[in-house]
């Protein structure tokens, strides 16, 4: 992907008018709590704490809460309107959230993360540009930190949307900065019909 300073990816889509554009609560992907794939994987694993990353953040509302949860939370979108509706919950909600505006594809970010979410971030872009994503998550990460992923996956059917990606995409991409420990069939819950989605959760090889 390449984008010009107003947002836009070559997957045609202009992230920073869509924001400007709609309100968030109307958008597919909105949904107000933290998405049950990922609080039971933090659950099941016992994480309670660290410093996590929410890639692609959008309107902010895992970001939101992951840190009314107790986490230290950074949160990146690379549409500016997302960032300050994003700020606008996060001080409604009376917590503090690191925003940066970054494209994930052209990382300027140093910190390094106990944990990366990624809701819907990853099948935005491109076959072309997913192992550039790749790289700039495992950079982004501690050694055996985690990534936890969510997508569209191959068994959405029709092509209205992001892509759809097949699980041994995951492995074949992934294997050689992390390791892939599950590969879920599930769906993004909320917006009816529910579409069909991976949940993987990976962790940086040390
Ligand atoms: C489907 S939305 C998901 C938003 C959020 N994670 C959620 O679940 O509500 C995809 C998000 O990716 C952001 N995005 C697209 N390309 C990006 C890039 N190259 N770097 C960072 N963010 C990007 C868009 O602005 C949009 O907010």
């Amino acid at each position: 992907m390449t984008k010009d300073d107003g947002g836009r990816d070559t997957g045609g889509r202009d992230w920073e008018q869509l924001y400007g554009n709609e309100p968030v609560e109307s958008l597919p992907w909105f949904y107000p709590e933290l998405d049950p794939d990922f609080q039971r994987e933090l659950e099941n694993r016992g994480v309670h704490q660290g410093e996590a990353l929410d890639l692609c953040t959008g309107p902010g509302t895992q970001a939101v809460a992951l840190a009314a949860r107790g986490f230290t939370v950074t949160a990146t979108d690379i549409a500016e309107t997302a960032l300050v509706k994003a700020g606008q919950r996060a001080r409604q909600a009376g917590l503090h959230i690191n925003f940066q505006q970054n494209n994930i594809l052209d990382n300027r970010l140093e910190t390094k993360f106990d944990f990366v979410i990624d809701r819907g971030c990853y099948h935005v872009f491109p076959a072309g540009d997913r192992k550039k994503y790749v790289r700039a998550v495992a950079n982004l990460l501690r050694p055996g930190g985690f990534l936890l992923l969510k997508c569209f996956s191959n068994r959405q059917k029709g092509n209205l949307g992001p892509y759809r990606i097949h699980p041994e995409e995951i492995d074949e991409f992934f294997q050689p900065s992390f390791a892939v420990l599950s590969i879920k069939h599930t769906v993004f819950p909320g917006h009816k019909p529910e579409p069909k989605a991976l949940f993987c959760v990976l962790r940086k090889r040390d």
